[in-house]
């Protein structure tokens, strides 16, 4: 099982989607981090952006830090970090049980595990991010110590561009009338990481986008990750996709366009990294959909009458974000402009 991310900055996630509650362990948090529970608790909250087409399970998120905490600042042992699950359902997946899932990933952990959950999932759910928006708000503090900040919106959602707040009520009605039909949307998130310094990353397998990439596509239902121009550079010329240098004011070399996002070689070039996520139509629906049931190994019509999150295009951003705060602390703490043991001002054991 792959649970476990990150070389020197590493967290480990568990729990299920309809168990007790989901958590997450980080090694490597330098001593000295001032963090209580309401940092990581106003994190959560950003989890339901939007109840209505964003997630109908009414979770209150409720954390706790059961270790590598001491008088509100972080020891430098594991932090151990628990979120309950109050509005687990379990019951209302009965219907759907030994039926494969459309979309989901149910066949594929029963030919892998000879087992799956079809209580929603368990870490196949979009409730297992949970545990990572809590490891993300750790991160993002000691990102922002040294200047990064993260922030991510919707630009489309169910077929409609979102510039403004207008197309956002447009694309939310076109989501909430799909769901009324009991079918899902998807969408596409944008990610900007900003005050990155250059020469952030290494080259080769270390390289930034490739460990950025690979934490952003194991977020559940996202289809393909786009760096800076992306997938349009595909059909620009050098002499188009190129970002010519320049001295900045301060005699700084920058790049005077960023259709790199942000990232050469594998390395951040100090300009905003930019990146685009694809999120998949929510798989599980109430249209009837043709699949099979294990048990009697025959052909069903699936007619799942439980609850769906109708388009989770918005939760992704701050998942996002949290996900690309965990990658790039562990690259910061490799190069050096993080301490990998303790902040300059800790006073461990004695704060
Ligand atoms: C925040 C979030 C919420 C999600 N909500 C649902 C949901 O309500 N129902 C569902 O079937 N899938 C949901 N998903 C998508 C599934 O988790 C995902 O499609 C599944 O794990 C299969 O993985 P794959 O799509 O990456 O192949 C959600 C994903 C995320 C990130």
């Amino acid at each position: 099982m792959t649970n476990s991310m990150g070389t020197l900055f590493r967290i480990t996630t568990w729990g299920e989607s309809h168990g007790p509650a989901l958590g997450c362990v980080i090694d490597g948090c330098p001593a000295g981090l001032p963090l209580d529970r309401t940092d990581l608790e106003s994190a959560l909250q950003r989890d339901v952006p939007d109840r209505l087409i964003g997630t109908p399970r009414g979770e209150m998120n409720r954390c706790e830090i059961l270790s590598g905490v001491f008088a509100g600042r972080t020891i430098g042992t594991p932090i151990s970090l628990i979120v309950w699950n109050n509005d687990a359902r379990p019951a209302s997946y009965d219907s759907a049980r030994d039926t494969l899932r459309p979309g989901h990933a149910d066949f594929t952990w029963l030919a892998r595990f000879g087992h799956t959950d079809y209580r929603g999932g368990a870490r196949a759910s979009g409730r297992e991010c949970i545990a990572r928006l809590a490891a993300g708000a750790v991160a993002m503090k000691l990102a922002e110590m040294v200047g990064v900040r993260f922030s991510s919106r919707p630009i489309e959602m169910a077929g409609k561009t979102i510039a403004g707040e207008d197309d956002y009520e447009l694309a939310r009605a076109e989501i909430l009338k799909h769901a009324e039909a009991g079918d899902s949307t998807g969408g596409i998130v944008a990610l900007t990481i900003r005050g990155m310094p250059p020469g952030i990353g290494a080259p080769v397998f270390g390289k930034l986008q490739a460990d950025l990439g690979r934490a952003l596509l194991s977020i559940g239902g996202i289809k393909a990750c786009e760096f800076g121009e992306g997938l349009a550079a595909a059909r620009a010329r050098g002499s188009t996709h190129n970002d010519p240098f320049h001295f900045g004011s301060d005699g700084q070399i920058e790049t005077t366009t960023n259709l790199c996002g942000g990232l050469l070689g594998g390395i951040s070039t100090g300009q905003d990294i930019t990146i685009r996520l694809v999120v998949k139509p929510t798989p599980t629906i109430r249209i009837p959909q043709q699949t099979v049931h294990v048990g009697q190994k025959e052909p069903v019509t699936m007619r799942y009458e439980g609850r769906f999150d109708a388009n989770y295009t918005p939760r992704v951003g701050p998942i996002a974000e949290a996900m690309a705060a965990l990658v790039l602390v562990d690259h910061l703490i490799m190069s050096g402009l993080l301490p990998p043991t303790r902040l300059r001002d800790s006073a461990p054991g004695s704060p």
